[in-house]
C-alpha cells in the first residue's frame, strides 16, 4: 500500500522503534496500567512473571488478576500493532482503524472486553498519534460499551477504562463506557448486548465492533458450537448497520483454523453487506509480528504475533 494515512515513517519512535522492530505502549495507557497494577497488588506478579503467558482470562478473580498481570499487555500489543502496522503486514487494518476513529460519534463494542485491553489500546494509541500530529483531531465521541463473563475482569476493565478518560480528552476524544457482563453461550444475554450497542449508537457515523483474543475459550469445538448462534446474531446486527469488524488472535493453530472457520460463517451470514480484504478467502487473515518492550519493566522484551481478520461494509473504502 502507498498511500496510507499513517505511513510507517510517520509513527513516532514513542511507539515505534524501526531499527529495533522494538513496539511501545502508549504512555497514557502504561500510566493508567501501573496504577491500576500497584493499587491491586500485582507489581510482583506483573514484573516475576513472563509476559503473555499464564491464565488466558476466567471468572475467577484470581484467575482474572493473574491475566491482567501477565497478559495485558500483549493484549494491548497486538491491537496496537494493528492500528499501527509499521510493517505494512496487515493489508488496509492501519487505514480502517485509524479512518474509523477519524472523528464523530463512533459506537464501539470490545467483545470479550476482558480487563480493558483492546479498547484501552486503540483510543490511546489514537490519541498518541494525535498529539504527535501524525493525524488530525477532529472531536471524536466514543460510545464503547465492553461484554465479558468474568464479573472481576468488567470491574478492572471499568477502573482502566475511567483512568484513561482524562487523557483521552486532552485530544478531543471523548469517551462515554458502559459494561456488561456478557455469556457467549446465552442467548438472551447476547440481545441484551446488542440492544443496548445498538441503542446506544443510534446516531452513530459508524458502528466498530473489536473482537479479540477470544479463541483460548471459542477454539474448542464445544464451545464454538453452543457460542455459534449467538456470534451469528452478532454478524447479523453488525450486518444492519454496516459496521467494521475487527477481529484479533494470538498466531496460534487452534487460532488460525478458528478465525477460518468464523470467516466462513460470517460470510455466509451477511453476504450483501460485509467484504473482507483478504485476497485468499481460505486464509482470511493477515499476520505481523515484532518485538515489544515490558510497559513496566522497560529492559525487558517479549515477543508479539498476531492474526487479524476484518469485515466491513462493501462499499467503504477505507
Ligand atoms: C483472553 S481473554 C481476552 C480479553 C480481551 N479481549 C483481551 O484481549 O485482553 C478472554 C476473555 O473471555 C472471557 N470469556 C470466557 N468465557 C466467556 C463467555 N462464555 N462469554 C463471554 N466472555 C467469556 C473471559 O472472561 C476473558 O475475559
Amino acid at each position: 500500500m502507498t498511500d496510507r494515512y499513517l505511513p510507517p515513517k510517520k509513527i513516532p519512535t514513542s511507539l515505534w522503534d524501526s531499527p529495533q522492530t522494538l513496539l511501545r505502549l502508549p504512555t497514557q495507557l502504561t500510566t493508567a496500567y501501573a496504577t491500576e497494577i500497584e493499587a491491586r497488588n500485582l507489581l510482583d506478579a506483573a514484573i516475576n512473571n513472563e509476559p503473555d503467558t499464564g491464565p488466558t482470562g476466567g471468572i475467577s478473580p484470581q484467575e482474572t488478576e493473574l491475566h491482567f498481570a501477565t497478559r495485558f499487555s500483549g493484549s494491548c500489543g497486538r491491537t496496537a500493532l494493528a492500528a499501527l502496522d509499521p510493517k505494512s503486514e496487515l493489508r488496509d487494518a492501519s487505514d480502517r482503524i485509524i479512518g474509523a476513529l477519524s472523528g464523530g460519534k463512533v459506537s464501539m463494542l470490545d467483545i470479550p472486553c476482558g480487563t480493558g485491553a483492546g479498547a484501552a489500546a486503540l483510543l490511546t494509541t489514537i490519541a498518541t498519534l494525535r498529539e504527535q500530529d501524525c493525524i488530525p483531531c477532529h472531536p471524536l465521541e466514543v460510545r464503547l460499551l465492553g461484554g465479558d463473563n468474568s464479573p472481576h475482569a468488567l470491574q478492572i476493565a471499568n477502573s482502566l477504562w475511567t483512568r484513561i478518560t482524562p487523557a483521552l480528552r486532552t485530544q478531543a476524544i471523548t469517551l462515554h463506557h458502559e459494561l456488561m457482563k456478557w455469556d457467549v453461550k446465552d442467548e438472551a444475554s447476547t440481545v441484551d448486548l446488542l440492544s443496548k450497542w445498538l441503542n446506544k449508537g443510534h446516531d452513530s457515523r459508524l458502528h466498530f465492533i473489536l473482537a479479540a483474543n477470544f479463541s483460548g475459550f471459542l477454539g474448542t469445538s464445544s464451545n464454538l458450537k453452543n457460542a455459534q448462534s449467538q456470534l451469528n446474531h452478532i454478524f447479523q446486527w453488525a450486518g444492519t448497520r454496516a459496521a467494521q469488524t475487527i477481529w484479533i488472535e494470538p498466531q496460534t493453530n487452534i487460532a488460525d483454523s478458528f478465525l477460518s472457520e468464523l470467516y466462513a460463517n460470517a460470510i455466509k451470514r451477511v453476504r450483501r453487506l460485509f467484504t473482507t480484504s483478504s485476497e485468499n478467502p481460505l486464509k482470511p487473515h493477515a499476520k505481523s509480528e515484532c518485538t515489544q518492550q515490558h510497559p513496566l519493566t522497560k529492559p525487558k522484551r517479549f515477543n508479539v504475533r498476531l492474526s487479524l481478520m476484518m469485515l466491513d461494509h462493501k462499499e467503504r473504502t477505507p
